[in-house]
């Protein structure tokens, strides 16, 4: 295949469809396995940070579903409600503006369609943006006659992120805690985080539009997330749905002041199996506009995951050989639902393929 060729068909997956020339759903966003809207009403586990139990509740629902919402986490509500305000004026930009800071076929940072595109025959009906450190450069592309414009997007989402860290660690200290493990047992964690090229921050904003007929259309197809867990402001309109074994999919609704946690495959991989990594998808409605804000918690790029030593031994042995977020990104781009069979130690394939 010529490269031209290569990067057509790429940026077919990348460039999403300007939304609001289309008053019917097209062909091209017609997905045969619609998202069935008859869902079960169990709730995912909702849990306060400030519970003395906190660590075994996040054990618990980890074990079980792999996703709960925390409450009193700290982040503070109006930061949570600029970032969301911000998105949306991103994504409320004139679609020219919003190409300009389009992603290349290369990379994961700037606009355009959801990164697993390319997975599926059928395309998606959502945009998104995606940060990885610092967003001044394409805040540049995106308003470039507004210096003020770009400077508050930067802050904003640049303290956004540094409040989902300290987050993050905090999530990641109570889920050690819940297995019996501390920092210490995780050796990245004690690392200088000065750099942030040592720790990398992956922020994306989702925005799902106005859909004309949401049944039969995809907002972000199933799938679960890289990192070590994903902690998602879905703002106030219902969307995220996570599929359980024996349940089917169930609805996520969104509650006031509290953020979503997913498990995501590297929390699978370090725990050995024992916390669930959530497959997961989102919806999209006729009446709103959608906008979430997920932060993708992972270790530096160049440090190897595998399970923790604590957790293996001669009735344990563990289930997945190492892998770095890097290659882990590489693996599940090109096989998608299969990469944590992929390195499965049982299955034979990790070594001749990967090494
Ligand atoms: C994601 C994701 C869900 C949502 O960005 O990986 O799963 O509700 N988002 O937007
Ligand atoms: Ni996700």
């Amino acid at each position: 295949m010529s490269s031209t060729s290569t990067s057509t068909r790429n940026l077919s997956h990348i460039i999403p469809l300007d939304f609001n020339s289309v008053d019917t759903l097209p062909d091209s966003h017609t997905w045969d396995s619609s998202p069935d809207h008859h869902l079960f009403t169990e709730f995912v586990p909702i849990i306060d940070l400030h519970d003395p139990n906190a660590a075994t509740l996040i054990r618990l629902a980890s074990e079980q579903w792999g996703v709960f919402q925390v409450t009193n986490h700290g982040v503070p509500m109006n930061l949570v409600q600029e970032a969301e305000v911000q998105a949306r004026g991103l994504f409320e930009l004139p679609r020219d503006q919003k190409l300009r800071a389009l992603r290349s076929p290369e990379s994961f940072s700037g606009y355009g369609s959801a990164g697993n595109a390319a997975n599926f025959s059928k395309l998606m009906w959502s945009e998104g943006f995606t940060i990885m450190g610092s967003p001044v450069e394409h805040a540049a592309q995106l308003w470039p006659d507004d210096q003020s414009v770009q400077t508050h997007f930067c802050d904003v989402m640049e303290e956004y992120q540094k409040k989902m860290k300290g987050l993050s660690g905090k999530l990641i200290r109570l889920m050690l805690g819940s297995l019996g493990l501390d920092k210490e047992d995780v050796k990245w964690l004690n690392r200088p985080k000065r750099s942030s090229t040592n720790f990398p921050q992956v922020l994306q904003l989702n925005y799902y539009p106005v859909c004309p007929d949401p049944t039969r259309a995809m907002g972000l197809a199933p799938h679960t997330d890289t990192s070590v867990f994903t902690v998602l402001n879905q703002c106030d309109i219902s969307g995220l749905q996570v599929f359980q074994e024996g349940i089917g999919w169930m609805s996520v609704q969104p509650i006031p002041g509290a953020l979503v946690v997913n498990v995501g495959d590297l929390m699978h991989i370090l725990s050995n199996g024992r916390f669930k990594t959530t497959i997961h998808r989102a919806v999209v409605n006729e009446l709103h506009h959608r906008i979430s804000i997920a932060y993708f918690y992972g270790p530096p790029y160049d440090v190897k995951i595998s399970p923790l030593m604590k957790l293996i031994g001669q009735d344990h042995p563990p289930l997945y050989r190492p892998v770095t977020w890097k290659e882990y990104l590489g693996i599940k781009g090109t096989h998608f639902n299969r990469a944590l069979e992929l390195i499965r130690n049982d299955t034979g394939y990790a070594s001749f393929i990967y090494e």
